[in-house]
């Protein structure tokens, strides 16, 4: 099969389109035909920081259909269309085929798409965890979101909204637009305006991309107001993990989220998807052959959406080589 595999020798990017041998699922093992792929900051993070999976091929994010199961799966059978977020079981997503375990697993609604559903694995499931399990959003907040425009912060506003909240996004000028579009109530062009120093309060702010003060994020926030940190550059995450506990004395709370994998969660996140709750944004489709071209893209911080490889298509017939 066809594979997107990791060598350090490569330049510029230090992956290639490769043929490897289609994996064999063991008893506790599904082996999935991939269709669409999304790719995520994990993804180019873990390889910029030595962090490659066992087999060399990244890509936690996929849907696709179940080629063939091991004789302990209770839950899936061959046909079922998937969604997979492979993220604690190897990676292996930029592929043709990959085995992974039930877990990382669940069953895509009928009418939804391979693209739109491969943009769920990580990007709405951190949104979902960070705004519902993390700070426990409720109806009427004020919530900021910074990084409001690529993989997680396009969901991170419509769960919000979801939830009831309204939202102030923060992005550059090419992206507000969106935003609104999203159901953001305000918006703040980072580019233009320094929204640290803003006269406004918000009950959560939730810092998904860019490096920002802390003390400046604090300052920002409501009385009990709360601050999550998502993601942004390597300086904002070490900033919250070294200081973030010291400034949660007193009302305002500033926190980090991390976590693992969880099946109900996309679960959760795909039913948003089939009852039109929110949708996906896709910024740009590569194929697989030239999937390399898409981390370089991603690897430049400014994607808007999600950046999906589209694999196999649905009714393709698959040659008997990889058989
Ligand atoms: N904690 C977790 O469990 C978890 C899970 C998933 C992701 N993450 C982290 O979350 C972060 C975001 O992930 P992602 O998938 O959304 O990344 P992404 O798709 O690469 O984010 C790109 C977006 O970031 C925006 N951006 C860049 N610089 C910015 C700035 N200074 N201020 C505001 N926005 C800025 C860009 O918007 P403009 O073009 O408008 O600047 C672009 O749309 C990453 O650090 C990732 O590692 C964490």
């Amino acid at each position: 099969m066809k594979a997107i595999v990791y060598n350090k020798k490569q330049s510029p990017y230090k992956q290639i389109l490769q043929e490897v041998e289609k994996p064999i699922p063991n008893d506790d093992e599904v082996l999935l035909k991939v269709f669409s792929a999304s790719i995520n900051a994990a993804d180019y993070r873990s390889m910029k920081m030595g962090m490659i999976p066992k087999k060399k091929i990244f890509g936690s994010a996929v849907s696709g259909i179940v080629d063939s199961v091991g004789k302990n799966i209770q839950l899936f059978k061959a046909g079922d269309e998937v969604i997979a977020d492979l993220t604690d079981f190897g990676f292996g997503g930029l592929a043709e085929f990959v085995v992974t375990r039930e877990k990382a697993l669940t069953h895509k609604p009928a009418n939804t798409s391979f693209e739109d559903t491969a943009t769920l694995p990580v990007a709405a499931t951190t949104a979902l965890k960070a705004l519902r399990d993390k700070v426990k959003i409720k109806e009427g907040q004020n919530v900021l979101i910074v990084g409001s425009s690529g993989g997680v912060g396009p969901f991170a506003i419509q769960i919000a909204k979801y939830y009831g909240a309204n939202v102030t996004a923060v992005c550059s000028t090419n992206n507000l637009e969106q935003a609104i579009s999203l159901g953001a109530s305000e918006v703040i062009d980072y580019t233009k305006s320094d929204f640290i120093k803003t006269k406004n309060r918000y009950d959560l702010i939730v810092a998904i991309n860019g490096n920002y003060p802390l003390l400046g994020y604090k300052r920002i926030l409501s009385p009990n107001g709360v601050y999550i940190m998502v993601g942004g550059t390597l300086t904002q995450i070490f900033k919250s993990i070294l200081f973030g506990w010291l400034l949660s004395f007193g009302g305002k709370k500033m926190k980090i989220l991390s976590g693992k994998t969880d099946p109900e969660n996309l679960d959760y996140v795909a039913k948003l998807l089939e009852n039109g709750e929110i949708r996906a944004v896709i910024g740009k489709r590569y194929s697989l052959d030239n999937a390399v071209e898409a981390f370089n893209y991603l690897g430049k911080g400014h994607a808007q959406g999600k950046v999906i490889i589209n694999i196999h298509k649905k009714n393709e017939i698959v040659e008997p080589k990889y058989a």
